[in-house]
């Protein structure tokens, strides 16, 4: 039987401690550089959004705060394009990966263990130029102490970016019929959907600069699972601009860039 885990903050760890995110998108010995690249490649390849979100030369010599770097694939990417990143990370797990893979790339950053939703716990105030978190405040039980605990890394020069998990989706959608799952994993604990409207109660207290939504999976599971890319019905057949429009509208991953409301 499928483990449980309860929709508590303890819960939420034991699940991405149990099978950190993208874990499994190499094949190659576990921890070797062509485990990662092949991480990388695979993960940019099927979410081909995030580089074009997360702007990585932009972040050059700035501050960088990451809430929920997972395994480090866009951190390492951060620290790649010489940004001065802190990552910050609730499963141990997943965050000993990420800096095994700094090791092996042989970059650096400043990593920190813990709950996003007490984020000034355990990571020391001060401002950054970018807080970036993909794909993570949803799935910590209140979204809405991460965001406050936000504010207070930001000035009224820094910038959030974040992706939050889209109501209107095709996923979602899917999810709801029971034909689907949030993630790869079963049992995830916690993984609440965002519409425009609930996005800009969750961020209170910022001006959105842009929001668009990206992000339909178009494969069929089973080839996928052994590295094979066959696209299913209905996206088999769609015309790419067609598919791209779809993405727009009905994708998966809401892409959020705010900043502060000036007083
Ligand atoms: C879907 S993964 C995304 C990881 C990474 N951002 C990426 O894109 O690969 C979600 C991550 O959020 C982390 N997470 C969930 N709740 C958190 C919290 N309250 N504080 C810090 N990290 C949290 C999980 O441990 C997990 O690694």
């Amino acid at each position: 039987m499928a483990e449980t885990f309860p929709a508590t903050i303890e819960g939420v760890k034991e699940y991405w401690n149990a099978r950190p995110c993208n874990i499994r998108h190499s094949q190659a010995p576990f921890g070797s550089r062509q485990y990662f690249d092949e991480v990388e490649n695979r993960k940019y390849f099927v979410e081909y959004h995030i580089p074009g979100f997360a702007e990585f030369e932009k972040w050059k010599g700035k501050n960088v705060l990451e809430i929920g770097c997972g395994i480090g694939t866009d951190s390492i990417n951060f620290a790649r394009a010489g940004a001065k990143l802190t990552a910050t990370e609730l499963s141990e797990e997943s965050i000993g990966v990420c800096e095994k893979r700094f090791d092996v790339y042989g970059l650096s950053a400043k990593f920190l263990t813990g709950d996003a939703e007490k984020l000034s716990s355990f990571v020391p105030v001060k401002r950054y130029d970018l807080v970036y978190s993909f794909g993570v405040i949803h799935h910590s039980p209140n979204p809405e102490l991460i965001v406050k605990e936000i504010k207070k890394y930001m000035g009224s020069e820094s910038e959030l970016r974040i992706m939050l998990y889209s109501k209107y989706s095709t996923k979602n959608f899917l999810i709801r019929l029971g034909l689907m799952q949030p993630e790869a994993q079963t049992g995830c604990p916690v993984a609440y959907t965002y519409s425009v409207k609930d996005i800009k109660k969750l961020l209170d207290g910022f001006d959105i600069i842009s929001i668009r939504k990206e992000h339909i999976f178009p494969y069929r599971i089973e080839p996928y699972k052994r590295y094979e890319y066959q696209k299913s019905f209905p996206w088999n057949i769609l015309p790419r601009p067609v598919f791209r429009w779809l993405e727009h509208r009905l994708g998966w991953h809401t892409l959020v860039r705010a900043k502060l409301k000036l007083a």
